[in-house]
């Protein structure tokens, strides 16, 4: 199916922007929805319409601009990687779950013929909870700390548009992108030869190419057999340790320091569980539906991502 108008929450974000732009390229509309439309404008790949969904945890997103459109991809939400306040988890957690039952309460306003075909509500691999080296596909089941409490009510909000139309919640992992994310975060460490493995590296980094993310999001759009959980991460997930060493080849510095668990849990609280732990996650419902990976090895993935300016 050729989509022609396609809305885009979080249009303005790391994955959003990476969206926009391959729908672009294959000559669909993205149609961002944005808390403010001005900054978002200023941020968006030139050509995409923007409309105003100033508050997405407590009013519905513009029927306006869903309706007639052929598909809608929901990606916003409050950057995780921050200290666990109560006030931040708050944020956390209402601008996933209730701007997306939000987003599915203006989707039940639309007119029957003019409601989009699918929705896809991204998820993430924080479903799963820490799960040390077992293996997960889309059938296990979820964890039960804060993140995964959030993902599941997240996925829970977003099936609740499958009487509308068909659903896909793709739980994606760490996506690894030019200047944001994970690896953006890691890089002065490594470039200053001090990065290494942390906690141990024992953990699982369930990580995707963030261009396999837009071209999954993508084929999910048009695969009518695409629904429900699907896991987004590259088919073969590798340890934090590994990770280490595959980015000291890739940038040509010592990746041997270790960084203790004390000392992430000192500097980010709760919150260091993002590194510490981890999710062996694989792709199965993916690679069923015929998607493949242009990334599925960590270290030429990171020297593509490392090469286009991070
Ligand atoms: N990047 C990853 O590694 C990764 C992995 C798995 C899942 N995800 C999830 O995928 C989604 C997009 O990720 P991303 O990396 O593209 O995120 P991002 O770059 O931080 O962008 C998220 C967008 O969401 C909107 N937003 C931010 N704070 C918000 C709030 N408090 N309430 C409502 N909207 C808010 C913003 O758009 P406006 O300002 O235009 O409204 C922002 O551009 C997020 O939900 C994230 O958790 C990301």
């Amino acid at each position: 199916m050729v989509m022609a108008r396609v809305v885009v929450t979080g249009a303005t974000g790391t994955i959003g922007t990476a969206v926009c732009q391959l729908l672009q390229a294959r000559g669909d509309e993205p149609v961002a929805l944005s808390r403010g439309t001005s900054a978002a404008t200023q941020r968006l790949p030139a050509g995409v319409a923007c409309h105003a969904w100033p508050r997405p945890t407590l009013e519905p997103a513009p029927v306006e601009a869903l309706a007639g459109c052929d598909a809608v991809i929901h990606l916003m939400g409050e950057p995780v990687a921050q200290r666990w306040t109560a006030a931040a988890k708050q944020r956390i957690r209402a601008s996933r779950v209730r701007s997306t039952q939000m987003l599915v309460a203006a989707l039940e306003q639309v007119p029957e013929r003019q409601r989009p075909a699918v929705l896809i509500s991204q998820s993430a691999t924080g479903y799963y909870g820490p799960r040390g080296s077992e293996e997960l596909d889309e059938s296990a089941g979820p964890g039960s700390d804060f993140l995964a409490n959030v993902v599941s009510a997240w996925e829970q909000a977003a099936m609740a548009a499958a009487s509308l139309c068909r659903v896909a919640v793709p739980r994606t992992g760490v996506v690894l992108s030019p200047g944001a994310g994970a690896l953006a975060k890691m890089l002065p460490f490594f470039r200053a030869g001090i990065g290494g493995p942390v906690a141990g590296g024992r953990q699982y980094v369930p990580w995707v190419h963030i261009d396999d993310v837009a071209a999954a999001m993508l084929h999910c759009l048009e695969d009518g057999d695409a629904h429900g959980p699907l896991n987004l991460t590259a088919p073969s997930p590798v340890t934090n340790a590994e990770l280490a060493r595959a980015l000291g080849r890739a940038l040509h510095r010592p990746a041997v320091l270790p960084v203790p668990s004390a000392a992430l849990r000192l500097l980010y609280g709760e919150m260091a569980a993002i590194v510490t732990t981890g999710q062996r996650a694989v792709p199965k419902r993916l690679e069923q539906l015929g998607f493949s990976f242009h990334h599925d090895e960590i270290e030429p993935a990171l020297r593509d991502v490392l090469g286009s300016g991070t």
